[in-house]
């Protein structure tokens, strides 16, 4: 038994020492000390050994695995440092090397336009308001003129929330809470950035979740002439002479009268885009903000901001700006 033992460990070493890759290594790893290897067929020979002699034969077989065990580890060891010393060779690494520099995240366009927007406000007297993406349907619809099953509803295709609650499908219910923050005294100067959602099929100029710019001018003797100059201002330095603009009338119940305002590239013949709906504030909802028509009049308007976006940067699918798609994003 000893003898066999002191071969067996022999031929293994030798075998290991030999061995010229991972698999050979684990080929020896297998006859040697595997399930139906050599090294348990003699351990299952320790039975039949004479009482005395049993113990220290089990532990000469538990020695000579160790050695294997440690002689293997050893030798996969010294072929892995083989493989990375080929691998840093290959690649010609260079500690010295400077790395290379780091990616530094940038403004997303829409953060771009829209703080263009506002700085044009704030040095307007503007003031910069903020209000709830998920609303109320009195401060959504009815209280800006908009009464359920008023076709006007059906323009906002809406996602409607369980408790009655909707997710705002314009920015202009900010108008109605900053009139209401004003308590009745003029004058009120505001314009609300956000989120607004649609149930709409997306396609190159409409998204599911997009952006506005709600502004709102009430004061006395407010006129629509103001409108046209706080809105020509606006395009003016946001996209200067690159559009063409066109005004038509267009029914909102919230304004009276209303329009919308498109543009295109200037100097083309091709397709109009719809920038913004604008129009003097209804008197039914100057009342709803707690002011007195009779006293004060006041314009409003909401732009669409992806669509400046779009104009601004000759972006051609409006679905990029949500995309999340860095091959977009690192062209700004
Ligand atoms: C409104 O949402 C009105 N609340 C605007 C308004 C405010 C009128 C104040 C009068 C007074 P409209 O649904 O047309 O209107 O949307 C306004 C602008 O949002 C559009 O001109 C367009 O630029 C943009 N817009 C509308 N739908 C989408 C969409 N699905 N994806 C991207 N932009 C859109």
């Amino acid at each position: 038994m000893k003898e066999r033992l002191a071969a067996l460990a022999d031929r293994a070493l030798a075998a290991i020492a030999g061995a010229s890759d991972a698999e050979a290594l684990d080929e020896v790893e297998k006859t040697v000390l595997g399930r139906k290897g050599e090294l348990l067929s003699l351990m299952r020979g320790i039975g039949e050994l004479p009482a005395a002699e049993r113990s220290a034969a089990g532990q000469a077989v538990n020695a000579v695995r160790e050695r294997l065990d440690a002689a293997l580890a050893a030798r996969r060891a010294a072929f892995q440092d083989r493989h990375l010393a080929a691998e840093l060779a290959d690649t010609r690494f260079d500690p010295g090397e400077p790395p290379p520099p780091r990616a530094r995240g940038h403004l997303h366009p829409l953060t771009r336009v829209r703080r263009e927007v506002e700085d044009i406000f704030l040095g307007l007297g503007f003031d910069v308001v903020d209000g709830p993406e998920v609303e109320t349907e009195a401060f959504n619809f009815d209280r800006l003129n908009i009464p359920a099953h008023h076709p006007a509803r059906d323009t906002q295709d809406t996602f409607w929330l369980e408790n009655g609650q909707v997710l705002r499908t314009h920015t202009s219910p900010v108008q109605l809470r900053a009139m209401l923050r004003a308590g009745g005294q003029p004058p009120v100067r505001v314009i609300a950035p956000g989120r607004v959602f649609r149930n709409e099929q997306p396609d190159a100029t409409h998204e599911h979740t997009f952006h506005q710019v709600e502004g709102l001018m009430v004061d006395e003797g407010i006129s629509l002439a103001d409108m046209k100059g706080v809105l020509a201002l606006m395009l003016e330095r946001l996209l200067g002479q690159s559009v063409e603009v066109r005004l038509r009338p267009h029914y909102f119940p919230f304004v009276e009268p209303g329009v919308e305002l498109d543009l295109r590239p200037a100097g083309s013949d091709g397709r109009w885009l719809e920038m913004l709906g604008c129009g003097m504030v209804h008197p039914s909802v100057l009342r709803e903000g707690g002011f007195d028509p009779g006293r004060v009049s006041g314009f409003a308007f909401g732009l669409g901001l992806d669509r400046v976006a779009l104009a601004r940067y000759g972006i051609d699918d409006l679905r990029w700006m949500m995309s999340g798609d860095p091959r977009f994003l690192q062209q700004f």
